[in-house]
């Protein structure tokens, strides 16, 4: 509700360029051709909003939906030229108030504007804070020192433990769960902990056993190259989790992890002409075939090995041996070298410099970053009456950067 306070003063638009003081120690506003200009002489110095976001920005209930919080405002209503009426200030509630031509009143709490200043330095601390969010540590073999080990019960119980754990998962890519049950199901009450599933043509979840007649060579008992999975999908699967629900006593069957980010920073500082062709060559990927769960399928993509962001870093590896086309949509006379600069990546995966060797036990839960982390497996010998049984799942980082969201603002919040 809006309440008129003594001291108002309602000045108006045309004409006004000159501070004006709405009371005694007041927040003062000048109206500026596009923006208005707030000043109070104390924190907030001199901030300005332009009148095309304040009127976009109108929180009254009949602009923003109060339950879901989305913009009621059709952009094709808004007015790029849109300027205010009257505008006055109320400092006894820390509010300004703004008339609009067409009549309409908009409300703002200095509070609220003031955590969406435009000033240059608040807008590169805001920037500065959401790529603290994406900030990775890398690591070479050296890790299986030091990895990131959790408790499942502490992480399906406590929130705090489930925050560490996944704000470890997001910072360095490769954590194991451990103490959790060894049954096939523990998994699912894992993924619903955080949030939904990634569904693929293999299901909700996938089992990796040793089977006739596989359609993946994760089905089978031989190495498996390293990789990451499903890069034929443009939206890859960003997590995967691998339940290890029985160990093979046999000797092998260890897995393999190499963090691509690593490599890639190696690849950038020491050989740019790998870097090249890297980051700018796209490689295609396929898989088709049939599965129960989905009937039949055909993915494709045609993506570089090392994916950049806006700002020139890497956010996604490509590389899979396995799922690799034979058809190269690349000038003739870059085909060697591109093979050339795979090789060297896939040498330097190898490097024990870089690789960890991890053979899961039964009740232990490997979570990994897939669109940084290289995972692979070594051969194990087929034994009698009992097989290796993992049990695999997969999750967007969607799902798991809402959890981490959630439950941060709510430790703030309580
Ligand atoms: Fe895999
Ligand atoms: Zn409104």
């Amino acid at each position: 509700m809006f309440r008129i306070t003594e001291g108002i003063k309602f000045i108006s638009c045309s004409g006004i360029r000159n501070w004006s003081l709405s009371c005694v120690n007041g927040l003062r506003f000048k109206i500026h051709e596009n923006e208005l200009e707030l000043d109070d002489e104390k924190e907030f110095r001199s901030e300005k909003f332009p009148f095309v976001w304040l009127r976009d920005n109108c929180t009254c209930s009949q602009c923003f939906q109060p339950a879901s919080k989305a913009r009621f405002v059709l952009m094709k209503d808004l007015k790029l030229d849109v300027k205010p009426k009257t505008v006055d200030t109320h400092l006894d509630e820390n509010e300004v108030k703004i008339t609009w031509e067409d009549g309409h009143v908009s409300e703002f709490a200095r509070d609220w504007l003031l955590a969406r200043s435009f000033a240059d330095e608040k807008v590169k601390q805001r920037l500065a804070e959401e790529r603290g969010q994406d900030q990775k540590i890398t690591w070479d073999a050296s890790y299986i020192k030091n990895m990131k080990q959790h408790k499942f019960q502490d992480v399906m119980n406590c929130n705090e433990s489930l925050l560490s754990w996944l704000q470890d998962l997001r910072l360095y890519g490769l954590t194991i769960l451990n103490e959790m049950e060894s049954h096939p199901k523990a998994l699912r009450a894992l993924l619903n902990r955080i949030g939904f599933p990634k569904s693929t043509h293999y299901g909700e979840e996938f089992s990796v056993i040793a089977k006739p007649d596989p359609n993946n060579l994760a089905y089978t008992n031989s190495s498996l190259g390293l990789h990451v999975d499903l890069p034929f999908y443009q939206y890859n699967p960003g997590i995967q989790f691998l339940h290890c629900v029985k160990q093979t006593d046999m000797s092998g069957g260890d897995n393999e992890f190499v963090d691509g980010f690593n490599l890639a920073g190696i690849i950038r500082r020491s050989h740019p002409k790998y870097w090249n062709l890297l980051t700018k060559l796209a490689i295609n990927f396929w898989d088709r075939g049939s599965e129960q769960f989905s009937g039949e399928f055909y993915k494709y993509t045609s993506l570089p090995t090392f994916q950049l962001n806006a700002f020139g870093e890497v956010y996604r590896v490509n590389f899979n041996n396995q799922v690799r086309d034979n058809v190269m949509n690349i000038p003739l006379k870059d085909v060697k070298d591109l093979y050339e600069a795979l090789m060297f990546l896939n040498d330097l995966a190898y490097d024990p410099q870089n690789m960890i060797l991890y053979k899961l036990q039964a009740g232990e839960c490997v979570i990994f970053d897939n669109q940084r982390i290289l995972h692979g497996r070594r051969g194990y010998a087929l034994e009698e009456g009992g097989h290796r049984y993992l049990q695999g799942g997969y999750m967007d980082w969607d799902e798991v950067n809402s959890k981490i969201n959630v439950l941060r603002s709510s430790r703030i919040e309580t």
